[in-house]
């Protein structure tokens, strides 16, 4: 039978036989595999363990917190955040192809990451401790996908944020990678991660970057990340997250309508709901969510959010349609 405590004993001798008092580098999206792989990492070798955030400005509401604060203070993992939001956004001016935000945004993000590294592995070698380590996430399905030429279309590029940079100077430590991704979980939770990172629903590596059909700016990121978290409250409030597999929410930056609200009109944005039901986001069906829970979103998004007067709800399964509208 498979079991946590086992795989976690097993992985923790695994790591310290690999990395011996070598320094080991890890960076951290936000998610839940290089939360979990970061921990069992730190769980064999403790302090030899420097973890990088990036932060590009497109995450959500609380994420930065969320490890910084929570994830730190349960694992003991020492993090360096490199706050880069305005080198993004700088990237990103001007910028409405999606394609041409995610390329941005992977390319970013690996320089971002390499001069965190480069700062990292100078400072250690100054202390005459080479790091020679660097963890990934890499999970079985992972190994499997990269592993087959599947043929199949590369409809999105996917860049996962934390991919590896081409002139690769380290040996890989991959603890997750005969895991599955509820197996994942399970070792988190007996880690004792927060539940927020090890429970967390997909999210992209290009983030709300994504997410705002048009120019990315610092506005219309602080609009969406407001609609977001209000979304996000209320689906768990009305107990839909084990339903939902996840649920992008999306700004129609582009688009404006009129509305009226007091005595005044209004010609704000259009937000997009787009809950959606699946098994592995390969196919997904739009999920029914109760009407009283879209009526209490619609309510609360248009009251608290400026710039917003207007809340559609996606009813597109995949195919014909993607789940991120970009
Ligand atoms: P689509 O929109 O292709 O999404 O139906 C399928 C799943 O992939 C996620 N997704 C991404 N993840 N980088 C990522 O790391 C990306 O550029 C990206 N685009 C889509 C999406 O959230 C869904 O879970």
């Amino acid at each position: 039978d498979w079991n946590a405590d086992n795989v976690i004993a097993e992985q923790v001798e695994r790591i310290r036989a690999q990395i011996g008092s070598a320094k080991v580098i890890c960076g951290l999206s936000g998610g839940v595999d290089s939360a979990v792989a970061a921990a069992l990492v730190h769980e064999a070798v403790g302090d030899q363990l420097t973890c990088v955030f990036v932060d590009h400005g497109l995450l959500r509401k609380d994420e930065r917190r969320q490890v910084e604060e929570d994830y730190a203070k349960s694992t003991g993992v020492r993090i360096v955040t490199v706050d880069a939001s305005e080198r993004f956004l700088g990237a990103l001016a001007g910028v409405s192809d999606p394609e041409e935000k995610r390329k941005i945004i992977g390319r970013e993000f690996i320089r971002t990451f390499e001069q965190a590294e480069r700062d990292l592995v100078a400072e250690a070698a100054d202390a005459g401790e080479p790091i020679r380590f660097l963890v990934q996430g890499t999970l079985y399905p992972d190994v499997v996908e990269s592993g087959g030429g599947s043929g199949t279309a590369n409809i999105k590029s996917h860049h996962n944020v934390g991919g590896l940079p081409d002139d690769l100077q380290f040996e890989l430590v991959e603890p997750l990678r005969t895991l599955f991704k509820d197996e994942v979980r399970a070792i988190g939770r007996e880690l004792g991660l927060p539940e927020v990172i090890v429970g967390r629903q997909p999210f992209p590596g290009p983030g709300l970057g994504i997410r705002i059909v048009g120019e990315v700016t610092a506005e219309r990121l602080a609009i969406l990340r407001e609609a977001d978290a209000i979304v996000r409250a209320e689906l768990s409030a009305a107990g839909l997250d084990a339903e939902i597999w996840q649920c992008p929410v999306v700004l129609l930056a582009d688009v404006r309508s009129v509305g009226v609200q007091g005595d005044g009109r209004t010609y704000g944005h259009p937000i997009v709901l787009r809950p959606v039901s699946s098994e592995d986001a390969m196919t997904a069906d739009w999920t029914r969510v109760p009407y009283d829970v879209l009526a209490k979103i619609s309510n609360r998004i248009t009251n608290e959010v400026p710039d917003v007067n207007r809340v559609t709800v996606d009813i597109t399964s995949k195919p014909p349609g993607t789940i991120e509208w970009e």
